[in-house]
């Protein structure tokens, strides 16, 4: 077995993986990647599409947004659209200037993995048989196997961002974690479309038929979504079906239309809420969705991942540079407060938007609540501030 040696071992090349190891990079402490998937399959899987302001600046402040910067759309809010008609609720007067930047995931991960080559990191992509352990000692291990070849890494920390199915919250005993769950009753069916997006800013609407949001990627290409059910069978739905059930959902009295295109990919994702106390175990840390899922409305997970990896390296560089343990102590508790507060504002934006959430009194009241948020300046405010993203810890 070929033995590397590092300070920190990352399981998973996604973007708090990636992140974590650029961040630390530019801090001066070493790491070393696995990733089970291909370059090319994490560099064009389509995810999440909404970076918070902050997200953001971590990416260009830390020298990985020229393309975002240059790429990106910049929006100033959203619409939410009930009853036939929209409102717009504008971040930058609600927040004090802030704005949220429209720039795919994908992208991210490209930008990320090029810089972090280029600055000769070691990633192993296509990994397999992939194990983690030591967790008890000084130094646990990462043991995998690339190119027919046996290999283990030797670290002081693990940062277990392998994803929400990955294999490092599971090397955890069961009994030294706390996880919460909430299954919704509904999943989104999503669409990529050549098409201009037919909105400068994304659209969330509620219809009697269910939810549906229009978001974007470029501005030739449309990213949309469709609340169905969660054992929804995709071969149901042709394309035409799919812009049809659009076209009655967007249904407004303001003379705004919806393009069709052609669709290029189409995915059910299921909706859930998913949390563990604490987000460690020793010297194993769990970062983005390996320890936490919020439902995608609201936007938040790619976000989250991000708030945690700014934590870990914080408190690595306290422990590298000046031997202090108590970032570190404290990593779970810090990333928790604001996942928690995430989760309370992504379950809040699901429940108010979608239908099925209970009897005809909780959708009456769904509907009161978008009356109150789109006429009321401090229920307006509430929304944008947690949709540009809360203030960070360490700011
Ligand atoms: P991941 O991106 O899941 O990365 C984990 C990586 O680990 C993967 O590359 C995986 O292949 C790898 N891995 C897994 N197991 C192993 C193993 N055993 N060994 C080695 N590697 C392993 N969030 C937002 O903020 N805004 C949005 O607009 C948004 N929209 C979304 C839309 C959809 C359809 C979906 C599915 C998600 C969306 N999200 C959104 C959520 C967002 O994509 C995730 O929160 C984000 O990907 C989390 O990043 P991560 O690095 O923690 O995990
Ligand atoms: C997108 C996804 C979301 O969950 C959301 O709330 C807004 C936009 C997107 O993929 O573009």
């Amino acid at each position: 077995m070929e033995r590397i040696r590092t300070q920190v071992g990352i399981v998973g090349a996604g973007p708090a993986g990636l992140l974590l190891g650029h961040l630390l990079h530019l801090q001066g402490i070493e790491s070393v990647e696995i990733e089970n998937r291909s370059r090319e399959y994490c560099e064009s899987r389509i995810r999440a599409g909404v970076l918070e302001h902050g997200t953001a600046e971590t990416l260009a402040q830390s020298g990985v947004g020229e393309r975002m910067k240059r790429e990106g759309l910049v929006h100033h809010g959203i619409y939410l659209r009930f009853r036939r008609r929209s409102h717009h609720i504008h971040f930058p007067e609600l927040t004090g200037g802030k704005s949220i930047m429209v720039y795919g995931q994908h992208e991210v991960v490209k930008d990320l993995i090029a810089a972090r080559l280029s600055a000769g990191a070691r990633i192993f992509f296509d990994v397999e048989e992939t194990s983690v352990g030591g967790l008890e000692n000084a130094t646990p291990w990462i043991r995998f196997r690339a190119g027919g070849r046996d290999q283990e890494i030797v670290c002081d920390f693990i940062a277990g961002c392998d994803g929400f199915h990955g294999m490092c919250r599971p090397a955890i005993p069961p009994q030294a974690l706390r996880a919460h769950e909430h299954v919704f009753p509904f999943a989104w069916l999503g669409i990529l479309a050549s098409v201009e997006p037919s909105s400068d800013e994304l659209i969330y609407a509620r219809h009697e038929r269910g939810f549906a949001l229009l978001s974007m990627r470029s501005p030739q290409v449309s990213r949309l979504y469709l609340q169905c059910a969660p054992d929804e069978e995709l071969e149901a739905w042709s394309d035409a079906r799919i812009w049809a059930e659009l076209q009655a959902r967007f249904a407004n009295d303001e003379g705004w239309t919806l393009r069709e295109g052609p669709i290029t990919q189409k995915g059910v994702t299921a909706m859930r809420a998913f949390l563990t106390e604490p987000m460690q175990y020793r010297r194993l840390f769990l970062l983005g969705d390996a320890a936490h899922i919020v439902p995608p409305t609201g936007a938040k997970g790619l976000n989250l991942a991000v708030a945690d990896v700014r934590v870990f390296a914080r408190a690595l560089d306290a422990f590298y540079k000046h031997g202090r343990t108590d970032l570190l102590e404290r990593y779970s508790e810090t990333c928790l407060r604001r996942v928690w507060k995430a989760e309370r504002f992504s379950n809040w934006m699901t429940t108010m938007l979608h239908l099925g959430n209970g009897s005809e009194f909780i959708e009456s009241l769904h509907m009161a609540e978008l009356d109150y948020v789109t006429s009321s300046r401090a229920a307006m405010t509430t929304l944008a501030e947690n949709y540009v993203g809360l203030p960070y810890e360490d700011e």
